[in-house]
């Protein structure tokens, strides 16, 4: 086979992934154990996790749904409150457990209900993040009333995050799920301290993609996705191999009568085929020789964390992702439902 028909990788990382919980952990777990070394479990659980007891715990949790012989790891994060103090940070680093805490402001976005009211009240939780090299993860949107949905990105740029950024210039930031030329113009303003986590929806799709002959449930994720010109520059950065830009996938699983509702949930599942997503917008741009870098590089580099020793494999190969997932008794519709592929994955080894 020549090797424009076959491309291996070190194993990718997800830097960010809802995996859920109880019964929703038997899918997700060996979903993301199927594609990836280690993923960034983030804590919006109801309850949320705030504290390292419940993270050791949900820890345990997810362990127990690990397949047979995979070595896949899950990263712990803690959910930021407006209750959150310096010793939970200290606490959190000196556990070895848990790689970031995850700032969502309160009403946000699915879960978010607990989140901070005043994020300038966690100067000195951000001031110990800093001290011990805790990464700050961002959901980064107003939540504002007066701000229109698509401009909530921006405006928290604007509002918050360059100040942020200024004040504790040490603290290592990722501006999660990127959607937006100004996030992606903001992390190549700062030094490899600040980066953006990008989602194979935001690079796949925009606005119009969502919108334009009908309203298609499946494709609404917070932050929502913006126009053209927005995608092309979550494109770019993608494809440039740039160290300040990493995969995270964002997957987020909801069973499908809660997208397909009158009040639709936000997010999209896309551990159904997360790398075969992503090698599809590299090969468009004829760009997959940066894949690498983007997937399973510069996330490692950016958490001083060892690179995965194995290597995947993924074979040009025209295939049709399913229509519906099972998800618990229920199923859901994953992103690009029925639409055809042209890379498939194989296993690790
Ligand atoms: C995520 C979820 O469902 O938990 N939803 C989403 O639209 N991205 C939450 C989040 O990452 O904001
Ligand atoms: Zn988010
Ligand atoms: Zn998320």
């Amino acid at each position: 086979m020549n090797a424009m028909d076959e491309l291996t990788l070190v194993q990718p990382d997800d830097w960010h992934v809802h995996l859920r919980d109880e019964d929703a952990l038997a899918m997700t777990v060996p979903a993301a154990a199927q594609s990836f070394g280690r993923s960034v479990v983030m804590p919006n659980l109801v309850p949320p996790i705030t504290k390292l007891d419940q993270a050791r715990s949900y820890y345990q949790r997810i362990i127990k749904h690990r397949p047979v012989g995979s070595d896949w790891q899950p990263l712990m994060v803690l959910y930021l409150t407006d209750k959150t103090t310096p010793e939970d940070i200290l606490e959190a680093k000196d556990s070895g457990l848990i790689c970031g805490c995850k700032y969502y402001p309160a009403g946000a976005t699915t879960n978010s209900d607990s989140g901070v009211t005043n994020l300038r009240g966690l100067d000195d939780v951000f001031a110990a993040m800093q001290d011990v090299g805790l990464v700050l993860q961002l959901h980064g949107e107003v939540t504002d009333d007066a701000v229109d949905i698509f401009d909530r990105e921006a405006e928290f740029i604007e509002r918050y995050l360059i100040d942020i950024a200024e004040q504790f210039p040490q603290l290592k930031i990722i501006l999660e799920h990127v959607t937006t030329e100004q996030g992606i113009n903001f992390v190549r303003s700062r030094s490899a301290n600040v980066a953006a986590t990008i989602t194979p929806q935001h690079l796949l799709y925009n606005r119009n993609d969502m919108l334009v002959g009908g309203m298609r449930p499946h494709l609404f994720c917070l932050p929502i996705l913006k126009r053209d010109h927005h995608q092309r520059a979550l494109i770019d950065a993608a494809i440039s191999g740039d160290k300040q830009f990493f995969l995270g996938t964002d997957s987020a699983p909801h069973a499908r009568h809660a997208k397909e509702a009158e009040c639709c949930s936000a997010g999209c599942f896309s551990h159904h085929a997360p790398l075969e997503l992503y090698a599809e917008v590299f090969e468009r741009e004829n760009a997959l020789q940066h894949l690498e870098a983007f997937a399973s590089l510069n996330g490692p580099e950016f958490y001083q964390l060892p690179l995965n020793t194995k290597r995947v494999t993924l074979k040009r190969e025209e295939w049709t992702l399913p229509a519906t997932i099972n998800y618990g008794d229920e199923e859901l519709v994953p992103l690009a439902a029925g639409e055809a592929l042209r890379w498939r994955c194989l296993p690790a080894g």
